[in-house]
């Protein structure tokens, strides 16, 4: 599918301010005012052999996805939907996604003021409502990673309306989408970085602070359908989640986790 050819100053104009911060992110954005998936666009993208760091952003997602095979609504105008491929190491890979949610937080923050904090493995939550996710989609070879952020109420559907929140609505003024990505970006080069420079403890250090309102707290979650509930504690050096139950540790690597 070919991208449109210009990219709307709204997202320009702040990408140009803060080139020199953009590291990988630096080279080439595809802009699409309308397309189904950008996680679909830059898996293709990453087939065909495209340099990591390629950028695909959209106005609009008619096929936008979620984990867990949900849906995941993307109006014109109303959220930041953009995919990224990265071809990490396979220590760096390891913890990746912890990263992107650490990266978008900060560069929400960065760009707005406003204080959210991870959920894991990798939501960004604010007062107990998703304000945005991560979509990680690999192969051997590569991970495109999806970020939808809510920037306008109107980018989440009104039956969840009571679980999710926006920018805006948090903030109750007009914020700039072109200057939450650019800030999201740069953060998320500099975590990309710190993973394959480190061997993971600083990220990990970084998700437990910003997930502190979250640790604690009481988790259900179902395995072998099977409903279990326990205290999430922790996460541990591989991203897992840490859940007391009775006097036993389990790690939980990865489905769905209801916090009570
Ligand atoms: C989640 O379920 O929390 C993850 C949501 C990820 C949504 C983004 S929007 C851009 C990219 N393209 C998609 O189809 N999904 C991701």
């Amino acid at each position: 599918m070919t991208p449109d050819p210009i990219l709307p100053e709204e997202f320009a104009g702040p990408l140009a301010m803060a080139r020199e911060r953009l590291g990988i992110f630096t080279h080439r954005v595809l802009w699409y005012s309308d397309v189904g998936s950008t996680n679909d666009i830059a898996g293709t993208l990453a087939d065909q052999d495209s340099a990591e760091g390629l950028v695909v952003l959209a106005d609009r997602q008619t096929a936008g996805r979620g984990r867990l095979g949900r849906s995941w609504a993307s109006p014109s105008g109303a959220g930041i939907y953009v995919s990224v491929i990265l071809r990490p190491s396979a220590a760096a890979a390891r913890l990746l996604t912890l990263a992107a949610g650490v990266a978008v937080t900060d560069g929400i923050a960065s760009a707005t003021g406003l204080s959210a904090h991870v959920k894991w493995p990798n939501d960004v939550h604010v007062g107990g409502r998703k304000l945005a996710g991560v979509l990680a989609e690999g192969t051997a070879t590569h991970v495109v990673l999806g970020i939808g952020i809510n920037v306008q109420p109107a980018a989440y559907p009104p039956d969840v309306a009571a679980r999710a929140t926006s920018i805006e609505a948090e903030l109750g003024r007009p914020v700039e989408r072109g200057l939450v990505l650019a800030e999201c970006l740069a953060a998320l080069d500099s975590r990309y970085r710190e993973l394959h420079e480190t061997r993971g403890e600083t990220i990990v250090e970084s998700w437990r602070m910003r997930a502190a309102p979250m640790l604690g707290r009481r988790v259900e979650w179902e395995s072998a359908g099977e409903r279990h509930t326990g205290l999430a504690e922790n996460i541990d050096e591989d991203g897992a989640l840490i859940v007391k139950v009775g006097s036993e540790r389990l790690r939980i690597r990865s489905g769905e986790v209801r916090w009570l």
